[in-house]
């Protein structure tokens, strides 16, 4: 195999949509420092991969720098983890279009995302979208990664992935990791605000069920007041029968670092609305912080650039050594 490593690697892609929720700082990022010790980490901004659907190319540059601000405002640390562009490392293209001659039709006419993005985006159904599977593989198997953190929704993808690396290394010899699927130990589950039994997502049509971490407090605050409780008065956590006040639970424990008993126990005389407003104040003391930051960042574009150069050499360095092996052993003269 390629490249050697001392940790274990996971690899992360994120599309830079640019905004991300409290449920992303939660049950993600607040949890980068833990896993910086324990593993090596890549977190991969997928420009590359929002071309399928049509972007504006300036607001497209926007939400990557974003995305790295809000990153490192969290508290990623840039020299102990690799934040990058994928546009910055070509290999991930070039392994791509290898990997699709190692990949069938009939793969790829079943991922379910490209059916639902395809009656979605009906107008612009493009091969893009169609390969997109295939360009997730190249990303991940570049970097002999062990781990990747998936929602549901990529679940199939990661199995495609990991379908595309076996069949390879059956015809040539061990050349990429065989990833696995990465459930994060910590980190909570943060639900919408108004349907509590779905998760907390940015592309929610209706932005009352989310916080964004760049929020202003008013907004936050409003929306912790409008925030669904259930029938009964106790603040007790119920996920079946109390989804909201469990939700609002669980976002309390994990920002003050306690039990969901303890909270219990710290709200058992309250009423809904005191906690909910308690819940949103906590809500905003933690992400004030981390806004400001982003804020300065967003001013110093330069330094931005500068991480991703010096980022993207590592994760080029990496890929290059994986994409050789590849080449030699597909008999290209390197
Ligand atoms: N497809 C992923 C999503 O939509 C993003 C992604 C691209 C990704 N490449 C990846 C995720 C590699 C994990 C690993 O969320």
């Amino acid at each position: 195999m390629a490249d050697t490593k001392q940790n274990k690697r996971i690899f992360s892609g994120i599309q830079p949509s640019g905004n991300l929720t409290l449920g992303n700082y939660l049950g993600a990022l607040k949890n980068f420092p833990l896993l910086q010790n324990d593993y090596e980490c890549y977190y991969c901004v997928v420009d590359l991969h929002t071309l399928t659907v049509r972007q504006d190319p300036e607001a497209l540059r926007e939400r990557s720098y974003s995305l790295i601000a809000l990153y490192l405002a969290a508290g990623l640390d840039p020299e102990k983890n690799v934040l990058f562009l994928q546009s910055h490392v070509p290999q991930h293209a070039e392994l791509s279009w290898i990997l699709g001659c190692y990949t069938y039709m009939g793969e790829l006419n079943r991922m379910t995302q490209f059916k639902d993005k395809s009656s979605r985006h009906a107008d612009n159904i493009n091969g893009g979208l169609y390969t997109y599977p295939v360009l997730m593989a190249a990303d991940i198997l570049l970097y002999q990664t062990d781990a990747v953190p998936i929602g549901q929704d990529q679940k199939q993808h990661l199995e495609l992935a990991r379908n595309i690396a076996e069949r390879f290394n059956k015809i040539y010899g061990d050349t990429f990791v065989v990833p696995e699927p990465f459930i994060p130990k910590t980190g909570a589950r943060v639900m919408s605000l108004q349907d509590p039994t779905k998760k907390m997502s940015k592309s929610d049509d209706n932005a009352n069920n989310f916080v964004l971490i760049t929020e202003d407090e008013a907004s936050i605050m409003k929306k912790f007041k409008r925030a669904v409780t259930d029938s009964g008065s106790e603040i007790i956590f119920d996920e079946e029968n109390k989804p909201g006040i469990s939700n609002l639970i669980n976002i309390y424990a994990s920002i003050k670092g306690i039990s969901r008993e303890d909270v219990e126990k710290e709200f058992a005389a309250a009423r809904y609305g005191d906690f909910k407003m308690a819940v949103g104040t906590a809500v905003c003391e933690t992400l004030a912080p981390i806004k400001a930051r982003y804020e300065e960042l967003m001013k110093d574009k330069q330094y931005l650039e500068s991480i991703l150069r010096k980022n993207g050499e590592k994760a080029r360095t990496v890929a290059g050594e994986t994409l050789k092996d590849v080449y030699r052993k597909v008999g290209f003269i390197v």
